[in-house]
């Protein structure tokens, strides 16, 4: 079965054709990082405007470079929620339109249940079987939106054991580059900078957070603290000015000290977590954060269940992961939406 999915959640517009819910057969991204990276973070208005402007020929060349025509595909897979309004109006009234134009059923997909689904996803010649996630298993889904841990007793049910009370790790990641003059998006700048730094240079906090839940705003508040310490300036000093005060390897340290404290702390809940729920047969990590190095080294040895991550170039927001999910979906029994119909939704949670 070939599906082809289409990904505007966010400053992504991506589109892919998958066979199957594991084969990519093509997958394209235009990402809009550059024109955020001037800004320091995303601008909606902006992001919905250059969605327009390329959605059609992203899925036009996703097309070409799966070797498809329309005749090919079997169904089409749109994200329509979370995210933000205008993006997810973009992506979701361009598949309707294209389901209706080429009468093609369409799916409406859950953007954390697609990143959960990178996890499915093979490239090149990584089409192993033995190293998909088994149930029952326990996904962390870490992005610049989201932060929560998922119960997942098999294909297309998820339990939310675990979420966030205030700001995402990615948005933390971006927020604390902001003070330490990084690039936009944050995660990799941090990381980048972080390869000079010395991680147990400042001793940052860990929040006291019941259960499974986290918090994030605290960290964010503890860096911005600690940097006005060090550079010996009032709190009511403007944060956009510290980062001229800061020396290139103060930045380092702060980059290695916040990113430790961070990826300790998604390590700590998740051997909680395992804990709690000791029937789980595998561990899938999803979302931008996914990529980060630190964390995929240090999450192997939280438990003795396999740790999956997806390829890390399917960390961040793409079609193919869209198009995974809505194979299972499909597989799991999930009918097609009504294309006149579909309705997008910027807030609800997966389950
Ligand atoms: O999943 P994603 O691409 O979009 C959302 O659904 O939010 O996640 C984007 C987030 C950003 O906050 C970005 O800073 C973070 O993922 N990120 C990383 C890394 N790469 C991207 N965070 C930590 N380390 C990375 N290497
Ligand atoms: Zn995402």
């Amino acid at each position: 079965m070939l599906i082809l999915g289409i990904e505007t959640s966010c400053d992504e517009t991506a589109a892919a054709v998958v066979r199957d819910g594991r084969e990519i057969l093509s997958n394209v991204v235009v990402s809009q990082i550059d024109i955020f990276a001037e800004y320091g973070g995303v601008i909606p208005e902006v992001a919905a405007r250059s969605h327009l402007e390329v959605v059609l020929p992203v899925i036009d060349k996703a097309l070409t470079d799966a070797a498809c025509s329309w005749d090919d595909i079997d169904a089409i897979a749109v994200t329509h929620a979370p995210g933000l309004l205008g993006s997810l109006l973009i992506g979701t009234l361009t598949a309707r339109t294209l389901a209706v134009i080429h009468n093609k059923p369409l799916y409406a997909v859950h953007h954390l249940k697609s990143h959960v689904y990178a996890n499915w996803l093979c490239g090149g010649d990584e089409q192993n079987d033995s190293n998909v996630p088994q149930f029952p298993l326990l996904a962390l889904v870490v992005s610049g939106g989201h932060t929560q841990i998922l119960y997942m007793p098999q294909h297309n049910r998820f339990e939310i054991i675990g979420t966030t009370h205030d700001d995402a790790v990615g948005e933390c990641f971006d927020k604390v580059a902001k003070i330490l003059g990084l690039p936009y998006p944050g995660g990799p700048s941090i990381t980048k900078a972080a390869l000079a730094g010395d991680q147990n240079r400042y001793k940052l906090p860990h929040p006291k957070v019941d259960g499974l839940d986290f918090s994030f705003s605290g960290l964010k508040t503890a860096v911005l603290r600690a940097v006005q310490k060090e550079v010996r300036v009032e709190i009511s000093y403007p944060s956009h000015k510290l980062q001229d005060l800061l020396t290139p390897q103060q930045v380092a340290d702060f980059a290695a000290s916040f990113q430790k404290t961070a990826v300790d702390i998604l390590c700590e809940k998740m051997r909680a977590a395992l804990a709690e729920y000791p029937d789980v047969q595998s561990v899938a990590v999803a979302g931008g954060v996914s990529a980060n190095t630190i964390l995929r080294e240090k999450m192997k040895d939280i438990s003795s269940v396999p740790v999956c991550f997806p390829l890390a170039s399917l960390s961040g927001d793409n079609g193919a992961m869209v198009a995974a999910a809505c194979y299972y979906e499909i597989m799991s029994g999930v009918k097609p939406t009504d294309p006149y119909t579909l309705n997008i939704y910027p807030r609800i949670p997966i389950a």
